[in-house]
């Protein structure tokens, strides 16, 4: 099976749900199983990982639900005390299922337990943990090499006081005795021989070990106090929220900055356990992207709104220590990058799903000029874009992905980028990603359909509340094209007044309609409308003359009329010029001109606010007065279209409502 990837036909604009955290979901269920009682997991992920960690929790005499059409699961357990004293485990290639079950069933006293797992589960470190737990008194037998699966235990419960362990190759065994430990006999001190790599994720597991009731605190580098645990409560019933996969996110986050465009990561915010989370940071250092909370999702556009993307990096050097999970994200994606990039700190990688660094390095080497493999280390040396283009000669790259879901989701990412004619990365065994996100490809391919969707959005609002500059700002990044039609009537009245002619003479302005020739004129990213070819000036169209006026003339159905057929021609426009949207501003776009379009926002902000706003660009205009014969006329008046959504721009700057208004853009 391979996965042919697609690549996005302009800049990326979509919203992005992401699933629930791995990491935390597994975490959670081991946690739920320890503390006894009932426990509602929201959000939770579902996919083999997880779905192996139920089985064994199952196994162990927890009852599990998966309820994966509400994206819930559910956990009865009667504690330490009730588990199954025999079972057989099959931890897959789950690293957190492997060392976790494994510390959990050294808990119970008298426990014979068999443990096997995939080929490359084989491979992994497993014998820091399992030299602790014999210190403690599990005693272990071994199929294969000693210290590594295929093994079976005989459990005794942790004796507790100091647990000393070697955490070196994985932080999951140290933290599966953390979560082990309130059970021990006696308060006990889980003593880190060395270092552990991947730090984050003992934070990870002493958070949500304080979320549970359990107490566990670094007392001193290194030095892990955890408090005995009350007995089980097996009459409590809680609901805990997962939050989304950081680690997922990096995927889509990395998008925008090599399509340009912008993603919206849907909930990122909730984002506070895990690491991983800081890899949106690296790249806003690198100077690849921008970012920009909006209510509790993360707007994640482009650095630049213009080609060449992505753009110079800030530096050369990156330290994927803290976030390693998410390197292979960023160094799949390196062979775009307009120079080379050392990427450090991942050493510890090599001993995960598959060697990452060598796996990383092997199917980089196929698009870029040269890779060098070091120990801890990836130095990628890209190839101009016309070199790797010749280089593909219109053919296709196979990414091996060595079974490992993250290698099949980071190589997807520069497949996405039009490099050549039509799609030049296709990846091994795609089916791979569902260790952590089995809807992967299908979100991929939402993100690129949406992207190339041609959206209309009807920006509306009264006189000064900032809907040109949103709208040019928002056209700009996401390559659509801007209308202006408070424009459209200044210059209708702009020539009427030049003719002397009044808002109440009806007949004169019909003659007039009548005698005129309207066009338009793209000029960069603004359609502008001219008048038997002569485009109106600024100068003429906005001063203190017009702006009387314009409201008195706005307000005559029959101008309403002439100009209704001509604004809705603007989508014809906009595709036959290129674009791949619209954004038109005014004040019955939602209610009138577009009641159908794909997003409908209504700006307003308080007029005192309006008032500063205008006065600061140095312009005299009467704007409650104007409001008020917007809002008063009997024809199309200034109203918030039923549906549409509304922003109160009072106290956000013009990078806030910029940011609130694309998401609402990007999610239609
Ligand atoms: O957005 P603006 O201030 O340039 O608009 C000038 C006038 O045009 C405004 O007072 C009302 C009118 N207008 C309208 O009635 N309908 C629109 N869609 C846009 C503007």
């Amino acid at each position: 099976m391979k996965r042919v990837i697609d690549t996005f036909r302009g800049k990326c604009r979509a919203s992005v749900a992401l699933p629930g955290s791995k990491s935390v979901t597994n975490r959670a269920m081991v946690l739920a199983a320890l503390a006894g009682g009932s426990t509602r997991l929201e959000g939770a992920l579902f996919s083999r990982d997880t779905k192996i960690m139920a089985d064994c929790l199952q196994k162990l005499g927890c009852a599990v639900v998966l309820c994966e059409a509400e994206g819930y699961v559910e956990i009865r357990s009667g504690g330490v005390e009730k588990f199954a004293r025999s079972a057989d485990f099959f931890v897959g290639n789950a690293g957190t299922a492997a060392r976790f079950v494994t510390a959990l069933s050294a808990l119970v006293p008298g426990g014979e337990y068999s443990f096997d797992c995939d080929a490359a589960m084989r491979l992994r470190p497993m014998s820091g943990l399992l030299n602790a737990l014999k210190l403690q008194g599990a005693k272990f037998d071994f199929f294969g090499e000693d210290g590594f699966f295929p093994f079976s235990m005989r459990s005794c419960g942790l004796r507790g006081g100091d647990i000393e362990v070697d955490a070196s190759a994985s932080s999951q065994i140290l933290s599966a005795l953390l979560m082990a430990a309130p059970f021990a006999e006696s308060p006990a001190r889980v003593v880190l021989g060395g270092e552990t790599v991947s730090r984050p994720f003992v934070g990870m597991t002493l958070g949500q070990m304080g979320q549970f009731g359990f107490s566990a605190r670094e007392a001193r580098s290194g030095v892990f106090e955890v408090g005995k645990a009350q007995c089980a409560d097996s009459g409590a019933a809680r609901v805990y929220e997962i939050e989304p996969d950081a680690t997922a996110a990096s995927y889509f986050a990395m998008l925008p900055a090599l399509t340009g465009g912008a993603v919206l990561l849907e909930r990122f915010g909730r984002c506070v356990l895990q690491g991983d989370a800081k890899f949106v940071k690296l790249l806003e250092c690198a100077g690849l992207v921008k970012t920009c909370k909006v209510g509790d999702s993360l707007l994640v556009e482009s650095a630049r709104a213009e080609p060449p993307f992505p753009p110079e990096l800030t530096s050369s050097e990156y330290d994927f220590n803290d976030i390693s999970d998410t390197f292979l994200t960023f160094a799949a994606s390196s062979a775009l990058f307009p120079s080379s990039v050392e990427i450090r700190g991942i050493g510890h990688t090599r001993a995960q799903e598959t060697d990452r660094v060598a796996a990383v390095a092997a199917q980089l080497a196929k698009i870029v000029a040269r890779v060098d493999e070091k120990s801890d280390s990836i130095g990628v040396f890209p190839m101009e874009r016309r070199a790797l283009r010749d280089a593909l000669s219109g053919g296709r790259v196979e990414i091996s992905t060595y079974d490992d879901h993250r290698m099949a989701m980071a190589f997807s990412i520069p497949g996405c980028v039009p490099v050549s004619e039509g799609a030049w990365i296709e990846i091994e065994n795609p089916g791979c990603v569902s260790k952590t996100w089995p809807g992967f490809f299908e979100v991929l391919d939402r993100a690129r359909a949406d992207s190339e969707k041609f959206r209309v959005v009807a920006v509306d609002g009264g006189a000064a509340v900032g809907k040109s500059t949103v709208s040019r700002v928002c056209s700009q990044k996401l390559g659509y094209m801007h209308v202006d039609t408070g424009a459209h009537y200044r210059t209708l009245s702009f020539g009427l007044l030049e003719s002397g002619i009044s808002p109440d003479d009806i007949s004169a302005i019909e003659g007039m309609l009548s005698r005129i020739q309207i066009g338009t004129l793209v000029d960069g990213q603004s359609a502008k409308m001219t008048v038997n070819g002569v485009l109106a000036r600024d100068d003429q169209i906005r001063n203190k003359r017009v702006n009387e006026a314009v409201a008195k003339f706005a307000a005559v159905p029959q101008v309403r009329n002439f100009l209704k057929n001509y604004q809705r021609s603007m989508p014809s426009v906009a595709a036959e010029n290129g674009f791949s949207g619209l954004i038109m501003e005014g004040r019955d776009i939602g209610s009138v001109i577009f009641p159908d379009a794909n997003a409908r926002i209504f700006l307003d902000a308080d007029e005192a606010t309006r008032q500063a706003r205008r006065a600061k660009e140095g312009i005299s205009d009467s704007i409650s007065k104007r409001d008020a014969l917007d809002k008063s006329r009997k024809s199309a008046p200034l109203v918030c279209a039923e549906g549409a959504e509304r922003i109160d721009t009072t106290n956000m700057d013009k990078d806030e409502v910029a940011a609130k208004t694309l998401s609402i853009i990007l999610k239609s």
